[in-house]
């Protein structure tokens, strides 16, 4: 079935919220213990606070037979902040499809590298994609410590259609 990528929109906070959860709660549950994960995810579960952060930034939903897949976004200066695909539409190319669309977006608005804190179950993708670790690190976070790794990829060289 065909990836759909579609600008975030006010009313999508209740679905990005319900995917956040669910995904780090069965996806990156392979990675990190049950108190982070429970912690991470209850960080995320809140609507309202999904549509402020996502409004002001290229952020998009992807969606697979009308039903929301995944969704990720950048900030203007090239922070490729979040990039969540649901557990039922994993390994289907909607990553894939929504890193192209950051990437492009971040190319578009002038960037020339794009910087990522990437979990423990995302970084063999984004190494795929060309991202290198900057460094690793043990992040303070919701009153726990999270493993991630702090990853850029450069986008002059990728080839983004200039001339
Ligand atoms: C990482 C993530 C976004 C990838 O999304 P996805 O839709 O499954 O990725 P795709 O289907 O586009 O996969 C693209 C390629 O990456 C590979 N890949 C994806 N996740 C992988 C993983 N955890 N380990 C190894 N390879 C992986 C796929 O096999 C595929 O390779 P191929 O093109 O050779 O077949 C998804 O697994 C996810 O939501 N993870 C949990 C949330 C998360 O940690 N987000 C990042 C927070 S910083």
């Amino acid at each position: 079935m065909g990836i759909v990528l579609r600008p975030f929109r006010a009313g999508d906070g209740q679905a990005v919220a319900d995917l956040f959860v669910a995904t780090v709660r069965t996806v990156n549950a392979r990675d990190y213990e049950p108190a982070q994960v429970a912690a991470w995810s209850a960080a995320g579960a809140d609507p309202a606070r999904w549509a402020r952060t996502l409004a002001g930034r290229a952020a998009f939903m992807a969606e697979v037979g009308g039903v929301v897949a995944g969704f990720a976004d950048v900030t203007e200066q090239g922070l490729f902040d979040h990039l969540y695909v649901g557990p039922g539409h994993q390994g289907q190319g909607v990553g894939t499809a929504l890193a192209d669309a950051v990437e492009a977006a971040a190319r578009a608005g002038g960037c020339v590298q794009v910087e990522a804190e990437v979990s423990v179950t995302a970084r063999p993708f984004f190494a795929a994609r060309g991202y290198r670790v900057v460094r690793a690190q043990d992040k303070a976070a919701h009153g726990l410590t999270f493993r991630n790794y702090v990853m850029v990829k450069d986008l002059a060289s990728d080839g983004g259609g200039g001339a």
